[in-house]
């Protein structure tokens, strides 16, 4: 994060666009660092989270939203369809805690309220719930024991919304870039096969608050498998970057990669370089931890191996220059940056 921060401030920007924003955590520490960010991502959850912390103004709704968390923790449990589905049928929760945010999930509903508030409620909600799951981080298997975290109770806590306005929207990130501009673009995509939204597909119920039919172990969304990404295929992932990059108004880029990704290093850097002059840093990064562990088949056999502990992340970043220098550039150095 610091070294990403780092990044993109240093063209002392006054707007930026983050295009992939998941949990919104970048543009969060670019909103304390005074720029006024764009957050847009095209799943529900994402763009619950990116409304709470980079497009609500605390100095409007933090008062509201002290009440209304008050109010909301104070419900008693109500179970239905959800606590069925991911405290009986499977084990995300435990029943309890399922029933608490099953109530508060339905209360947030039942009172139609202004989106930057219900977007507070929302992540306060998805983050009490992320707190005592019984997951090691992502939603695809729950623990075959109860997580000791599993027998707290839930609790709701007031996010840390931010003083100042910024906006999010939930669109396909080459559309995002086609229709909004800003000195400073984010671009952090997904690189290989695995879906955001069938690793968060929980979370993006409780954001989307509706009864999907559902599949698997995990209990999925059956729509995990409609609602796929063009970056989580080989195929299509190079096209839909280019597209992106083709679109997206900004000065400056600051582009996310992992060396594990479907498009090469090298393959990224001669794309990058057709928009301007490109420096890179290298970051060691720890891998999530079924990586570290190995796989397991539902017997809780192990049939896999282990994968390394750590990969490295590659921060691009991409500064304008002239059609003439770009033309020159490409004929002396193709690959700018190393
Ligand atoms: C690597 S994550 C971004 C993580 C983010 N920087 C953070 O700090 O949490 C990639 C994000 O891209 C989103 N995404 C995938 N395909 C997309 C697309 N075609 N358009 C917009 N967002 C997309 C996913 O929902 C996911 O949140």
């Amino acid at each position: 994060m610091p070294q990403i921060v780092r990044a993109l401030m240093a063209g002392a920007p006054r707007t930026a666009l983050d295009l992939f924003s998941g949990t919104s955590r970048v543009g969060h520490a670019l909103k304390r660092a005074g720029v006024r960010v764009h957050a847009n991502d095209h799943n529900a959850y994402a763009w619950v989270l990116a409304r709470c912390y980079v497009a609500a103004d605390a100095r409007r709704w933090r008062e509201p939203a002290q009440r209304l968390l008050a109010e909301l923790d104070a419900l008693p449990g109500r179970g239905g369809w959800f606590t069925e589905t991911y405290a009986v049928r499977s084990r995300y929760l435990k029943p309890g805690n399922a029933a608490r945010a099953e109530a508060i999930r339905a209360r947030i509903a039942a009172l139609s309220l202004k989106p930057e508030l219900e977007a507070i409620a929302l992540t306060a909600l998805i983050e009490a719930c992320d707190r005592v799951d019984s997951t090691v981080g992502l939603q695809m298997a729950y623990l075959k024991d109860w997580a000791a975290r599993a027998n707290q109770p839930l609790r709701l806590r007031l996010p840390e919304i931010l003083d100042g306005e910024g906006a999010a929207t939930c669109l396909e990130a080459r559309q995002a870039a086609e229709r909004f501009e800003a000195d400073v673009a984010y671009l952090d995509p997904p690189y290989n096969q695995h879906s955001y939204l069938g690793n968060y597909h929980v979370w993006e119920t409780l954001a989307r608050g509706d009864e999907p039919e559902v599949y698997g172990v995990a209990c999925k969304r059956a729509d995990v498998r409609e609602r796929t990404s063009a970056f989580n295929r080989r195929a299509t992932m190079e096209a839909e970057f280019i597209a992106v990059l083709e679109r997206v108004r900004a000065k400056r880029l600051v582009v996310s990669f992992s060396d594990e990704g479907y498009l090469s290093l090298p393959r990224l850097r001669e794309l990058l370089a057709t928009r301007g002059r490109v420096r890179e840093i290298s970051v060691e990064h720890p891998r999530y931890i079924g990586h570290r562990l190995g796989i397991y088949n539902l017997r809780g056999e192990k049939v896999g191996k282990p994968g390394p502990a750590k990969n490295r992340e590659h921060l691009f970043v991409v500064e304008r220059v002239s059609a003439k220098t770009r033309r020159r550039n490409r004929k002396v150095e193709p690959a700018l940056g190393r």
